[in-house]
């Protein structure tokens, strides 16, 4: 019989969130692997998911990745700093937004156009292999 922990329960409840996110989204229990690595990770995308040139909507977590050159990866708070609109579309190095056509650089998130002003807010993520982490 498995005893139901409130650690259990937060792991279940990220875990249903994640496969949301992007359907293929794990949760690693890391508290056994080292205590080099972050306690917990949750898978946010593939490598492959995230096109060279281009970025991907994480839309469950409101996240933004974006690879501007092969292997090179960032992340962003995807709602837009104009009114909240999540960005969702991505090309030639830009991140745009689909409400009012502001864009973002895909490396920095530096507003290029507005009508936003603010950047958007870069996020940490960890590539491991093929795969893009967030250390929580
Ligand atoms: S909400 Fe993004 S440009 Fe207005």
């Amino acid at each position: 019989m498995t005893r139901v922990t409130r650690r259990n329960v937060i792991l279940a409840a990220g875990a249903s969130v994640g496969l949301a996110a992007c359907g293929s989204a794990e949760e690693i229990d890391r508290n056994t692997a080292s205590t080099a690595v972050p306690e917990r990770s949750v898978q946010l995308a593939r490598v492959a998911d995230v096109p060279v040139g281009g970025g991907v909507l994480i839309a469950a977590r409101e996240l933004a990745i974006t690879q501007p050159v092969e292997g090179e990866f960032h992340a962003f708070g995807a709602l837009c700093t104009h009114q909240n609109c999540p960005v969702s579309q991505f090309e030639r190095d830009e991140i745009r937004c689909p409400c009012h056509g502001s864009t973002f650089d895909s490396r920095t998130g530096e507003v290029i156009s507005g009508p936003a002003s603010l950047p958007l807010h870069p996020v940490a993520i960890r590539v491991d292999g093929d795969r893009i982490y967030s250390d929580v």
